[in-house]
């Protein structure tokens, strides 16, 4: 996968490049990070990338011309390369959210120009004419676009074949289809007591059923307290088990959904308190 980034601060992808599970991912050639700095794509004696708004307000905006001429670089850089022309993604607050689902089309694909917007924006004329989707973060504002193409790159290295040292591990992370899209259980390592609190019991006992039946069950909690849309979408996706809906039903405090046999076999419940009379 080749990603390459336009931005006015190369040095913030140092992170990604050289660190941590993505840096060793880097060296070993799974993928690689071009940056292009719109600055060298000036004509003017200052290296000039944004100019005042037109209709006035507060701030700049960064001109269209350096950042359609870093793209073309950047195009032009893969094509040398072998590789066919990518979609152009801007970083933006207004674009759609970056989901666990975004990261794993980007892992299976060959890479994506990210474009990192600076002070108030970016010319909508560049992105009508060069921007093929834009990805938010999240519901706030950031100074830069960077941090979110971090963000986005690393999501989507860590997926690639060979990166984590446990193959599995990814698929045991929050939103993955084999945890069923539910957010993940607690983590726990040594000692066995710290400050007095106890690891939990089942993650003891060596009984692998239990251990996941325990983990399981602390997803479901976790989830349903507060992503319960994933428990929906779990749901309506035929991932949740009879045992995963006896167990919500147990954490709502109300009477499982059961099949016809097991109603028969239920008996009529005694109001609680005994009887009244
Ligand atoms: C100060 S922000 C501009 C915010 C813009 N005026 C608005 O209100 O939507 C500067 C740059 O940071 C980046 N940025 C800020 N927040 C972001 C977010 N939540 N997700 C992705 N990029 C973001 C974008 O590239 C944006 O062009």
């Amino acid at each position: 996968m080749r990603i390459d980034v336009v931005t006015l601060f190369p040095e913030m992808f140092g992170v990604v490049r050289d660190l941590g599970v993505t840096g060793r991912a880097h060296a070993q050639g799974r993928w690689s990070l071009h940056a292009w700095n719109p600055r060298d794509f000036t004509h003017d004696v200052h290296r000039t990338v944004d100019d005042r708004p037109y209709g006035g307000g507060p701030g700049m905006v960064m001109m269209a011309a350096p950042l359609e001429a870093a793209v073309n670089a950047a195009q032009q850089s893969r094509a040398a390369q072998g590789l066919g022309p990518a979609p152009v993604a801007l970083l933006a607050p207004v674009g759609r959210r970056y989901d666990q689902a975004g990261a794993e089309a980007l892992a299976a694909s060959d890479g994506l120009i990210l474009i990192c917007g600076r002070y108030e924006g970016v010319d909508q004329r560049f992105i009508e004419r060069c921007v093929t989707q834009e990805i938010s973060l999240g519901d706030f504002v950031l100074s830069g676009g960077e941090i979110a193409a971090l963000a986005v790159i690393d999501a989507a290295v860590r997926l690639l074949p060979g990166v984590l040292n446990d193959g599995n591990s990814a698929l045991q992370d929050s939103f993955n289809d084999t945890l069923s899209g539910l957010l993940d259980s607690p983590h726990y390592t040594r000692p066995e007591v710290y400050e007095g609190a106890p690891v939990p019991a089942p993650l003891l006992s060596g009984h692998h059923a239990n251990i996941a039946s325990w983990r399981r069950e602390r997803s479901l909690t976790l989830t349903a307290a507060r992503r319960p849309e994933l428990i929906e979408s779990a749901r309506a996706k035929g991932w949740l088990t009879k045992h995963d809906e006896r167990y919500l039903a147990q954490l709502a405090g109300i009477e499982p959904p059961a099949d016809a046999s097991a109603a028969k076999r239920r008996k009529p419940r005694k109001p609680a308190g005994g009887d009244a009379s």
